[in-house]
């Protein structure tokens, strides 16, 4: 069985493969679509992270191909209705990364509310500008969380020890889940109406893209703070930059792009705006997690145990 890797993962789900007799691992990054859609062929496992876009002509191509492995949670690199039809599974990681992505979201909180990336490069650069960087305290403030699945429900634990209260949005869990971890479930409209700071937390899909933009702007508190690391598009971003622009929105914490890398992007230019070059899952115990699962994802595929379907 032959295994492709073509996104940087750990060397420990690479061992893991390599262990097994009959199994050979390719590590290939950096590949252009033309490149993958030549090599795929050969391959039994693609092994990705977000960089790799597996499109139906890259699943087509793979005619001995198995299985599609994300080292990760999000699947909208995969065009997996293309996969679905060849009987091909789509496998994800989607419980190594969590507590990485939800440390990353309050991290984010906490930089934008205090300026932390804005005062560092003032500092740096040889200015001492103390009034300039007045923050704002989270203690009693609202935070809505639009996606109450894994990682919004571990965000709610943590700022509710900080003395946030939590309005949550999420149409498939129960207010008996959402009372549990110390969150109100709401509308949407009444998190417009009551957050400081809104978090999403939201796969990206059709019925998520743009699910915040001009007309959910315009229901907000004015000086709200907005954070994303979920997914680029899950948050308009056009209407993000007129709303920050037109002072609605007082600032913008964002990990993910609608394009990555975000070249051009007029967002950045802004002092409003902190970001973070993807890093939700950047942590080494993170991608030591999520290596380990799919490899044992692909290896049960092989051996005909069951997978964990994304
Ligand atoms: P999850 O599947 O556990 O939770 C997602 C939640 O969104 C589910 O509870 C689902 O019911 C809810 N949801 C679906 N449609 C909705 C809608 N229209 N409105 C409100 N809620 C809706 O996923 P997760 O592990 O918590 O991941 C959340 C997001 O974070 C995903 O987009 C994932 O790709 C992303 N992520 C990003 C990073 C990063 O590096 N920045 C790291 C990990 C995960
Ligand atoms: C994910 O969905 O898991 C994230 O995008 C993290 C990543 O792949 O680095």
């Amino acid at each position: 069985m032959k295994v492709l890797v073509t996104d940087p993962i750990s060397e420990e789900g690479i061992k893991i493969l390599k262990a097994e007799p009959d199994v050979q691992v390719d590590v290939e990054t950096k590949l252009t679509k033309e490149q993958l859609i030549e090599k795929i062929k050969d391959y039994d496992a693609l092994i990705i992270r977000s960089e790799t876009q597996v499109t139906k002509d890259v699943i087509e191509a793979g005619k001995n191909l198995k299985i599609i492995g994300r080292a990760g949670v999000g699947i909208d690199n995969v065009d997996v209705p293309a996969a679905t039809d060849k009987g091909i599974i789509v496998a994800n990681a989607p419980e190594g990364n969590m507590i990485a992505a939800c440390e990353h979201t309050i991290a984010m909180m906490f930089s934008m509310s205090r300026n932390i990336p804005q005062a560092n490069i003032s500092l740096k650069s040889g200015k001492w500008e103390r009034s300039k960087f007045m923050g704002v305290e989270v203690l009693g403030k609202t935070l809505g969380v639009v996606g109450m699945g894994r990682i919004g429900g571990e965000v709610t634990k943590r700022v509710r020890g900080m003395g946030m209260e939590v309005l949550a949005y999420d149409p498939f869990t129960t207010p008996e889940r959402a009372q549990a971890i110390g969150a109100k479930l709401t509308t949407l409209d009444e998190i417009y109406e009551k957050a400081d700071f809104i978090t999403v937390h939201t796969p990206l899909i059709p019925s998520t893209k743009h699910m915040i933009s001009t007309p959910q702007f315009e229901k907000m508190k004015d000086g709200v703070r907005i954070i994303n690391c979920a997914r680029g598009g899950i948050i308009d971003e056009a209407a993000l930059l007129e709303a920050i622009k037109s002072g609605k929105v007082a600032g913008a914490a964002l990990d993910v792009f609608e394009k990555e890398p975000p070249v051009g992007n007029p967002l950045l230019e802004l002092n409003q705006v902190i970001v973070t070059p993807h890093l939700g899952a950047s942590t080494q115990e993170a991608q030591v997690n999520v290596a380990i699962t799919i490899a044992e994802q692909v290896l049960n595929a092989f051996k005909g145990l069951p997978v964990t379907t994304a």
